[in-house]
């Protein structure tokens, strides 16, 4: 448990070794072999902690919150709202009112594409991406351009995979209004110098507004909304150890209370007639309808599961797997490492020459090795280094040496076996 695991670190990899029986999951086999699960950048595994408050309200106080005068619900709503509080102080916001629960990273940036940019970008403005977004900060914006006529930039990459900031300074003109920008990217692990970027958006215009997408770097390092200075960050709970089905937007409230709705329902409004119906004040206003209640219950777990533990040492601990996994791979030969940098997190991409990715993926599946393969809904990246996809071996709290020597000798078999 959370607590135990705390007592016990060490700051080091052996510290965090203990965690790995908090987790179930990971005490069963994969085709009949254990499991290494390398994969949690796609989503996370689900520590007992969190099961088991999520299991604890099901069990013993289920019930709609926001609504109901009796106790069930009263407390309920109290433990719901006492995690948007949590959740302001996990990212530095500055109040709870700052938190709106989502359904996932994607649709808080929708929310955003949709409420923000209807009500407050026009035809011929300029919104900036990077060529290392997640579809999920890409498509949102396609649509609202072709919704409004909004123009698309995008930052490319460099040849070692991180953003070319003399090119994004060059992006920056008198129609900018918008950048949105991933923090970490899923694809190639890269670490981006968010506060440098927002910090020349504003510099060049405090009124454009910057969104960083947090899903990969909430789970392994300090945020800090106010002193990054973003008006908009984003993150998703299942990669943060809790259930899926839950996401999170903070905005800065200001900015948040200039949006209209997203979406139209109960719990949102604060009166309705046929002829007119008015809304709450932020964050209420974003949430139409019953939320993800037990999924917020979980978040608090996670969180208090996460920093029992530590950022920093789960931080350097998953630094420090990404480093021996790409030491592994070298020394295997015949590897292309995509982002072989030094500021990056707990990601590995990479191919083996002249094998499918794919092919590599099926048959560490067979090892009993999870990573995952294809273009990581990231396919404008895939298209600029050339590939059509890679295999990606991501790092969490839970795993370990012997994670990473399983799967580079599945690698050695599947080299072996495929050339
Ligand atoms: C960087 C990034 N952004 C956005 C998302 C979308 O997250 P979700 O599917 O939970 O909305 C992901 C998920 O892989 C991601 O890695």
């Amino acid at each position: 448990m959370a607590s135990q695991s705390a007592l016990n670190i060490g700051q080091d990899m052996a510290g965090l070794e203990s965690c790995r029986t908090d987790f179930a999951i990971l005490q069963q086999k994969m085709n009949g072999k254990r499991l290494s699960f390398l994969d949690s950048a796609a989503s996370a595994q689900k520590p007992m902690a969190v099961i088991k408050a999520m299991d604890d309200v099901m069990l013993h106080g289920y019930a709609n919150i926001h609504r109901g005068l009796y106790r069930f619900s009263q407390d309920l709503t109290l433990r719901y709202e006492g995690v948007r509080e949590q959740v302001a102080r996990y990212i530095g916001a500055a109040s709870e009112k700052e938190i709106v629960f989502t359904g996932n990273a994607t649709d808080s940036i929708n929310l955003v594409a949709q409420s923000y940019g209807r009500a407050h970008l026009k035809a011929g403005d300029e919104v900036i991406l990077s060529e290392m977004e997640h579809h999920a900060n890409i498509v949102p914006w396609q649509l609202l351009r072709e919704q409004i006529g909004i123009k698309i930039k995008v930052i490319p990459i460099t040849d070692d995979g991180a953003l070319d900031m003399q090119v994004y300074a060059s992006l920056l003109t008198e129609k900018t209004r918008f950048v949105s920008i991933v923090h970490m990217s899923n694809a190639l692990g890269t670490i981006n110098p968010v506060k440098d970027i927002i910090t020349k958006a504003k510099a060049h215009n405090p009124d454009i507004k910057v969104l960083v997408d947090g899903s990969q770097s909430a789970v392994h390092s300090h945020i800090n909304v106010q002193d990054l200075g973003c008006d908009f960050f984003v993150f998703t709970g299942h990669k943060l150890y809790c259930a899926p089905g839950l996401g999170v937007l903070y905005g800065r409230y200001d900015v948040l209370n200039s949006m209209p709705p997203y979406r139209g329902g109960g719990d949102m409004i604060e009166s309705v007639s046929f002829d007119r119906s008015t809304y709450k004040d932020p964050p209420f206003r974003f949430e139409a309808g019953t939320p993800p209640i037990v999924s917020v219950i979980g978040l608090g777990a996670a969180i208090d599961y996460v920093n029992a533990i530590g950022l920093d040492a789960i931080k350097r601990h998953e630094y420090d797997l990404m480093q021996k996994m790409t030491a592994g791979l070298k020394s295997m030969g015949d590897i292309d490492i995509y982002a072989d940098i030094a500021d990056k997190g707990g990601i590995v991409s990479f191919n083996i020459h002249g094998v499918h990715a794919s092919d590599v993926g099926t048959i560490l599946d067979q090892c009993g090795v999870a990573v995952r393969t294809g273009h990581h809904c990231c396919m404008p990246l895939m298209s600029k280094l050339g590939i059509d996809g890679c295999v990606r071996a991501s790092f969490a709290l839970y795993n370990n040496v012997d994670d990473i020597d399983q799967c580079i000798e599945g690698l050695y078999k599947a080299k072996e076996m495929l050339l």
